[in-house]
Parts: C-alpha cells; structure tokens; sequence
C-alpha cells in the first residue's frame, strides 16, 4: 500500500473543505479526483505531500510522494469545448458531444463552454 487516508478533514476555518474521506492507493494505481472549482482538490493533493497540515485523520504513507503542479495546457486558439473534445474525437470516440456536455455541467462549467 502506497498510501492510506482514513477519515481525512480538511477546514479552513469555519470552512469545511472534506471529511470523512477515506481512500487507499497502491503503486501504479490511479485515482481521479473531480470537483468544481474550490472544492479542495489541490487542498487534499497539499495535504498529501505534507504542504498543508490535516484538521484531522490518519494518513500513513508509504515511500516518497511527488506533485506535479496545476497549469494550463489549452489550445488558445480553441474554445474550452472544442479543448475538451479533439482528443476525443481525434480517436473517434462515441457520443463525445453528450459526454463533453455531462462532464461541463458536472464541474459547473457549463457557461464557459464558448469561452
Ligand atoms: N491557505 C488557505 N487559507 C484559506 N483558505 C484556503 C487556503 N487554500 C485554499 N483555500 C480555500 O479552500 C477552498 C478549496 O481550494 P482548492 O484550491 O483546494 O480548490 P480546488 O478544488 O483545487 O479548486 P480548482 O478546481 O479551482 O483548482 C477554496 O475556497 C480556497 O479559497
Ligand atoms: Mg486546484
């Protein structure tokens, strides 16, 4: 095991970010994490490495954590919508569009869809 969070909190102050958040890991094992903006992703991937302490939980980690830090990698010339899909539609994946639409509105970013 890699890393094992057990009932993990995160507040900043009255702001309550997680808890009750509970994973595990293994080396090479991949897991995604999804949210709109200001849910505490980074904040939870800060905690990992130690950047920023708990309010509470247990996490033992097993070996040496990296982070790759958040940027920008869009085509300038594209809208977000059409960043969304080219790779997609470049491997002529099926229902791209509705997918794409889902994914926009699950992170409430439908209203930047044209930006
Ligand atoms: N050091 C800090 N002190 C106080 N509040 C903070 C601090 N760091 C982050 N926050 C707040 O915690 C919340 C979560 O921020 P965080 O950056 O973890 O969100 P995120 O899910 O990674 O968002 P995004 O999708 O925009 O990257 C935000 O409301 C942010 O303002
Ligand atoms: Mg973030």
């Amino acid at each position: 095991m890699l890393i094992e969070a057990i009932d993990l909190a995160k507040n900043f102050g009255k702001e309550k970010l997680f808890n009750n958040l509970c994973f595990t890991l293994d080396r090479y094992q991949i897991l995604k994490i999804t949210g709109p903006s200001g849910v505490g992703k980074s904040t939870l991937i800060r905690c990992l490495c130690k950047l920023e302490s708990l309010s509470s939980g247990t996490l033992n980690i097993n070996g040496a954590i990296g982070l790759v830090f958040q940027y920008f990698q869009l085509f300038p010339h594209m809208s977000v919508y059409e960043n969304l899909i080219l790779a997609a539609k470049y491997h002529r994946l099926a229902n791209v569009e509705q997918k794409a639409d889902k994914l926009l509105a699950d992170l409430e970013l439908s209203e930047k869809k044209d930006f």
